[in-house]
């Protein structure tokens, strides 16, 4: 399963791509507008620390304007990918980018019917918002389990399974089990994922023995 983290922190990005973990990095307007900086300088900016796919986000309502605003982005790096949201002109768009060549994100689904039109529109990625289903009591990861199931039924769909609106570490296992090709989570759930009590204190009893012993593995 691929990771990738889903903010436009340049600090968190810079400090999560030096453990080798981050596959790609995911932006939507919200996260953009929280870091304060002009929106294509920040795209290069990501870019440049994560060599992996960057999404990007097209913010206007109708197709020929998401097209130019998709050029204008897909310009900035090689590992940009348009992101667009699950509407008419956003898939109109994502089907003319795709045949361009350019990798399309497509955003804001909540339904398999949705992911079928994505697939066909030739995204390389389609991003189902589990946590904002569950926040409506809806279940978001049954609706991984249906795509998954619905994308395996045909050999010809390249479009990959990007599991978004990540809340919390069982989201990230439970997509794994179903076999999301992979799941964009904040900053704070990645760090999440190393934690468990059983691994701090065995390492406090390893230390404490090892240093009671006065045994070194560097000799001075
Ligand atoms: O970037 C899209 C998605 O991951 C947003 O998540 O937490 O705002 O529902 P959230």
């Amino acid at each position: 399963m691929k990771f990738f983290i889903d903010t436009a922190d340049l600090a968190d990005i810079r400090d999560l791509a030096e453990t080798g973990l981050v596959d790609g990095v995911t932006t939507n307007p919200s996260l953009a507008a929280k870091a304060g900086m002009k929106f294509t300088d920040l795209v290069k900016e990501i870019c440049d620390v994560v060599p992996g796919p960057v999404s990007a986000e097209v913010t206007a309502p109708d197709h020929a304007t998401m097209m130019r605003e998709a050029d204008h982005l897909r310009k900035i790096a090689d590992n940009v990918c348009i992101k667009v949201p699950l509407t008419p002109d956003g898939l109109k768009t994502c089907r003319k980018l795709a045949d361009d060549g350019t990798m399309v994100n497509v955003t804001l689904c909540f339904s398999p019917a949705q992911a079928i039109l994505a697939a066909k529109a030739g995204a390389a990625f389609v991003s189902p918002f589990v946590g904002r289903l569950d926040d409506i009591g809806q279940d978001g990861l049954g609706l991984i389990a249906e795509i998954v199931s619905i994308y395996a039924n045909y050999l010809d769909i390249g479009t990959e399974v990007l599991v978004a609106s990540v809340r919390h570490p069982i989201h990230v296992t439970e997509s794994a089990k179903l076999g999301a090709h992979v799941a964009t989570m904040p900053p704070k759930v990645l760090r999440q994922l190393y934690n468990h009590p059983l691994t701090d204190k065995g390492l406090a009893a390893f230390t404490a023995d090892w240093e009671k012993s006065g045994l070194k593995i560097l000799e001075d």
